[in-house]
């Protein structure tokens, strides 16, 4: 196919880490790449090593439609105002994106190659244009315990997860770090005072949290030293869309049915920008231990099982262990009292690389190869 792509958004969080990916891929050098933006239009474009022309305006029909394949990382108030102009004015090509907002539309497949390259394979045969990113802890999950569902075993998945602040956006992981220098600047030497009385450092910290001095404008809420177990907004049932788009989504990229059911709470902690998984799995029936291990390990050569000892969990299993690698850590793996069937694991992985710039990437490859 031809080549011209347009990048849209590659000065945010998402789109930033997307584009040291694709340098350091060397992915600029099998397409003519365009660069658009909503407030840069005119200036230099980033440097790809080739010549490319300046930035163009990420709302200008016209210039978009010029590209085969637009990669936006916009999000999805961008995707609302322009998909529908382009495909309206007869746009034909693919269009690549990291919001949500055409996920669950009929005519997009949800792209996290390694787990449903059969599935996007399918729909692209089909005519499919519309490519899009999960939701990043679903991802991340699927990424982790792909070994189960390509053998058939799981009856239901619980996953409670540890999302990092990243997933809230830039501004969220600012004010995370804005919350912990409060704090610590709040105890000024009294932190330092090995003799202290932790009851008395507690005290005044429980007071800060409480206290207009702690920045919370983004999160609505303290983070640090504390958590918040909402994530996004309600829907029915007294799920947060966060926990429906788990079972939504994991069946859709896994072309499921009928579905298995994924549900769980999802909590905002003080993570920077790598989100866990805490996982009950109901197997269909009772799979030996080092059977499991083998294929959550053998599933895709990211996931790294981590063994179920607490020196190897405190070295590898965390967000400070992952963060910035495309691992995607699983361990913890153990049957839980419940019954032989029932899994128990913990997963982490980068929620900006696995969960959300690293699939689009690859099926822009994956385009670039048809
Ligand atoms: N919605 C996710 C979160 C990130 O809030 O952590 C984006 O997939």
């Amino acid at each position: 196919m031809a080549r011209r792509v347009g990048i849209i958004g590659y000065r945010g969080m998402v789109g930033s880490v997307l584009f040291e990916r694709m340098k350091a891929e060397k992915d600029f050098e099998l397409f003519e790449p365009t660069f658009f933006s909503t407030s840069q239009q005119g200036q230099a474009a980033p440097d790809v090593g080739k010549p490319t022309g300046p930035v163009k305006d990420a709302n200008d029909v016209e210039a978009l439609k010029s590209c085969d394949v637009l990669v936006s990382c916009q999000g999805g108030d961008y995707t609302k105002a322009v998909h529908p102009k382009l495909r309206g004015a007869g746009w034909g090509g693919y269009w690549i994106d990291a919001a949500s907002t055409l996920r669950m539309a009929p005519n997009a497949v949800i792209v996290l190659d390694p787990v449903n390259r059969r599935v996007i394979d399918s729909a692209l045969s089909k005519g499919v244009k519309d490519c899009i990113g999960g939701n990043c802890t679903v991802s991340l999950m699927l990424m982790a315990i792909q070994g189960l569902f390509d053998k058939g075993w799981v009856e239901w998945v619980s996953s409670m997860t540890y999302q990092a602040a990243s997933g809230a956006g830039a501004k969220n992981m600012r004010e995370l770090l804005l919350q912990m220098r409060t704090l610590t600047q709040g105890l000024g030497r009294t932190l330092d005072d090995g003799d202290a009385s932790i009851l008395e450092l507690d005290r005044a910290v429980s007071k800060l949290l409480v206290s207009a001095e702690l920045p919370t404008s983004a999160f609505g809420a303290p983070l640090a030293a504390s958590l918040i177990p909402w994530i996004d907004s309600a829907v029915a049932d007294g799920q947060t869309r966060e926990e429906l788009k788990g079972h939504v989504e994991a069946n859709k990229i896994l072309g499921l049915s009928p579905e298995i059911p994924v549900d769980g709470l999802c909590v905002r902690i003080g993570a920077m920008r790598s989100h866990s998984l805490a996982m009950t799995i109901k197997l269909k029936k009772d799979v030996p231990l080092p059977e499991i291990e083998q294929a959550l390990a053998g599933a895709n050569q990211w996931v790294d099982l981590i063994p179920n000892d607490k020196e190897a969990t405190l070295k590898r299993l965390s967000p400070a262990a992952v963060s910035g690698t495309l691992r995607v850590a699983v361990g913890r793996v153990h049957k839980l009292k419940m019954g032989p069937e029932y899994l128990g694991c913990f997963a982490v992985g980068d929620q900006l690389l696995w969960g959300a710039a690293e699939p689009l990437r690859r099926v822009l490859r994956i385009l670039l190869e048809r």
